[in-house]
Formats: C-alpha cells, structure tokens, sequence
C-alpha cells in the first residue's frame, strides 16, 4: 500500500511539472461525409468560387475532415510507397504537392471548419480548441532576422508551417547565422503534445531534407506528421 501511494506522488509531481505529456483527442462522430465535404467546399467557395474538391484533392480532404473529427477510420499515405495506410490522430499533418495546387488553402479551410465546430483537444493539462495559425517559413525567417528570436515557434502547440523547403537555407542575426526550420522542427519533434501541419512543394521523403534539416529531423517529420499529396497543377493559372 505505502509503495503505491509513493508511486501516485511521484506521478503527480512528474505530472505537475508537465513532463511526459501527452495528447488527448475527443471524437466528434459519426462523421457525415457528404455533409461536411458540403461545409468545406461553402468555405472555399466563399474565397474563390473556382474552388472545387476533385479526384486530385479529394482523398486529402476526406481525410483531414476525418482527422479534425477525430475518427478512427482517418487513413493517409504512406510517404515511401505511397500505399494509403491508417493514420494517426496525435501526429499532425503534412501535405505535399505542386505550386499553386492548393495545399495551403487546405490548412487553412480545415483550420477554420475546425474552429467554428469548437472541436477540441487536450495538449498536456490544457484543454483547447483544435485551431491552428497558418504562417509561411519565409515569414519565420524574417521574424528570426528582424528579432532574433524563434522561440514562439517552437512553442506554440499547434501551428501550420507553409512552404517548408521554400525559405532560405541559412538566416543571419548579428553574426549569428542558423538555419531556423531546423532549429524549430528538432525542438517541436521531441514533444509529444504539440502538433505540426506543414504544406511543401518536396515530398516528405526528399533528400533535400536530409541535406539541410539533418537525419535527425527528416525521419522525425515521419512520425510528426499523417502524409498526403494533392495532385494537380497551378490552380491560380485558370
Ligand atoms: N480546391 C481548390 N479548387 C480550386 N481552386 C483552389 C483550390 N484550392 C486553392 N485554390 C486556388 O488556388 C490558389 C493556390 O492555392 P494555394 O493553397 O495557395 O496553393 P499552394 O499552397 O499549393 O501553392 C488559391 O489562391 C486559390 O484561389
Ligand atoms: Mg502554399
């Protein structure tokens, strides 16, 4: 008996000085598809009357309105064979594909359907709404080169990375010259109650993460986050 309740003491100050924490998802089910396929075409359309959720975006969307309602029955692709495969509701998202094919917009249109749902979800102790900042990596950068300071990044439980791979490789403030993606996605990536979306013109297998982000981080992004691709070319151009 004395030994359990040591062991509850030591848990709850392991607990009270938020180490291993973890997230907590609530379901919001059933999902009707056609519904909510309904809902987020309203809110695009609401931006851009072309928009359209077609066979190129389609298995994307479905899936991300699975992962906001948190229903077990969210597949994504496997990033190597590209086998579709169950996803994972406590890592995060990330959607590759060409310029212009409309994978920002799909961060944005899912963040916003989640948030007037009032879909919530539980970050170590803090109970919240699933909603999530979108800002772009050369945004970041800027950030990094006018302050110095990235810490907000890393910080936030839950953001949206646009265009990752697009921003410049090194970023400078006063002498100091650091590749800020990297600093941000190795710290985000030894979290387990944070959640990364990320939007990229390379697919998540790239070697061009290996190369500027390190090993370290290129299989991290892995277990950080569900793949999906949109197909497609420039939707700006017609
Ligand atoms: N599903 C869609 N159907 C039609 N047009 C879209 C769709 N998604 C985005 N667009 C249009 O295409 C443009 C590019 O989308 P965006 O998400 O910024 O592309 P990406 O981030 O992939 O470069 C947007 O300005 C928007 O007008
Ligand atoms: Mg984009």
């Amino acid at each position: 008996m004395g030994r359990v309740e040591n062991m509850s003491v030591i848990l709850g100050r392991i607990k009270e000085r938020g180490l291993f924490q973890s997230i907590t998802r609530f379901q919001y089910l059933p999902v009707d598809m056609e519904m909510a396929l309904e809902i987020v075409n309203g809110i695009g359309k609401e931006r851009n009357p072309k928009f359209a959720i077609d066979a190129e975006n389609r298995f994307a969307y479905e899936n991300l309105i699975r992962w906001v309602h948190c229903d077990t029955e969210m597949q994504c692709l496997d990033p190597e064979t590209k086998q579709v495969v169950p996803g994972r509701l406590k890592s995060g998202i990330y959607i590759a594909g060409k310029t212009g094919s409309g994978k920002s917009w799909a961060l944005e249109i899912m963040s916003a359907y989640a948030m007037v749902f009032n879909f919530q979800i539980q970050m170590g102790e803090t109970k919240r709404c699933l909603y999530w900042q979108n800002v772009r990596t050369d945004a970041i950068c800027d950030d990094y080169v006018a302050t110095g300071t990235f810490e907000k990044y890393k910080k936030m439980s839950i953001v949206g990375i646009q265009d990752l791979g697009a921003e410049p490789s090194e970023s400078l403030y006063m002498g100091n010259r650091i590749n800020v993606l990297r600093q941000i996605l190795e710290y985000r990536g030894d979290f387990t109650d944070k959640i990364t979306l990320i939007t990229s013109n390379l697919p998540m297998n790239h070697k061009k993460f290996t190369e500027s982000y390190g090993d370290r981080v290129a299989s991290r992004l892995n277990e950080m986050c569900n793949y999906f691709e949109i197909k497609g070319k420039d939707r700006r151009k017609n």
